[in-house]
């Protein structure tokens, strides 16, 4: 099937963030239950943050249903921790069912947190065909290509049969929890948020298809839907033709 690579791309982060809160309350409308994967790290943060602030009572959160695309295995106070990060920014912030968040017990024996949280990514997301199927999946990118924690170095993750796996930050060596290529595939919705110029190159080479372009775990995201969002700022849009 081909993907249609629908770009977004606005002045700076917060733009970014503005614009794809607002796309997500649209797309929101009139849905009644929802399966939302969010990306951690940096990235994310301000829409969290507008969510929280603009947003916090124009979604009905008790229909939605929040997961993580990947976590660090920490505990969730540990600085590191996505989960933390987006209870402090988001989560505090809005009136969603306790039985509603769905966190990666970061701070368990990684290879058993896997298989679990697998399982109760498929005892709440519908499965399509045998797979659970993610309304949406907000992804980051790293530098290197990564998205959710597939780096280049693991790319196996993308065939990973099992809904989720230990990976290892290739830096670090820090073990991450992620959701593998076949689930993130198997999305009605994709949405990447990548800003920075730091990004740029590995954007350039995906987005346009470039020689090597298949090293990057980013550019094999090819959701179920057909189509995957790229919002973008300019920065880190600036090499795309
Ligand atoms: C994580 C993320 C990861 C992230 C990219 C981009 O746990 O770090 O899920 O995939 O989206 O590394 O990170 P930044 O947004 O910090 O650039």
């Amino acid at each position: 099937m081909e993907i249609h690579n629908d770009r977004h791309i606005y002045s700076d982060n917060p733009a970014v963030a503005a614009a794809f809160a607002e796309w997500l309350v649209n797309w929101l409308k009139g849905r009644s239950r929802t399966t939302i994967a969010l990306s951690g790290g940096s990235t994310p943060k301000l829409l969290f943050q507008v969510l929280a602030k603009q947003y916090a009572d124009q979604i009905d959160w008790s229909g939605i249903h929040l997961f993580w695309g990947d976590e660090r295995c920490v505990s969730p106070d540990h600085a590191d921790s996505n989960f933390g990060m987006t209870k402090a920014l988001l989560l505090d912030h809005i009136d969603i069912p306790a039985a509603n968040i769905h966190r990666v017990l970061g701070e368990e024996d990684p290879a058993s947190e896997a298989v679990r949280y697998g399982q109760e990514i498929l005892s709440t997301v519908s499965a399509v065909d045998g797979l659970p199927a993610f309304d949406l999946i907000i992804l980051g990118m790293g530098g290197d290509g990564h998205t959710a924690s597939i780096f280049p170095h693991e790319m196996h993750l993308l065939q990973d049969a099992a809904i989720c796996a230990v990976a290892t930050h290739p830096e670090s060596g820090q073990n991450r929890i992620t959701i593998n290529g076949p689930v993130l595939n198997h999305a009605y919705q994709v949405a990447f948020l990548v800003t920075g110029a730091s990004k740029a190159e590995k954007v350039q080479i995906i987005l346009g298809k470039q020689a090597g372009h298949e090293a990057y775990p980013a550019a094999h995201i090819k959701p179920a839907g057909g189509i995957t969002y790229w919002f973008l700022d300019e920065a880190a849009a600036s090499l795309l033709s």
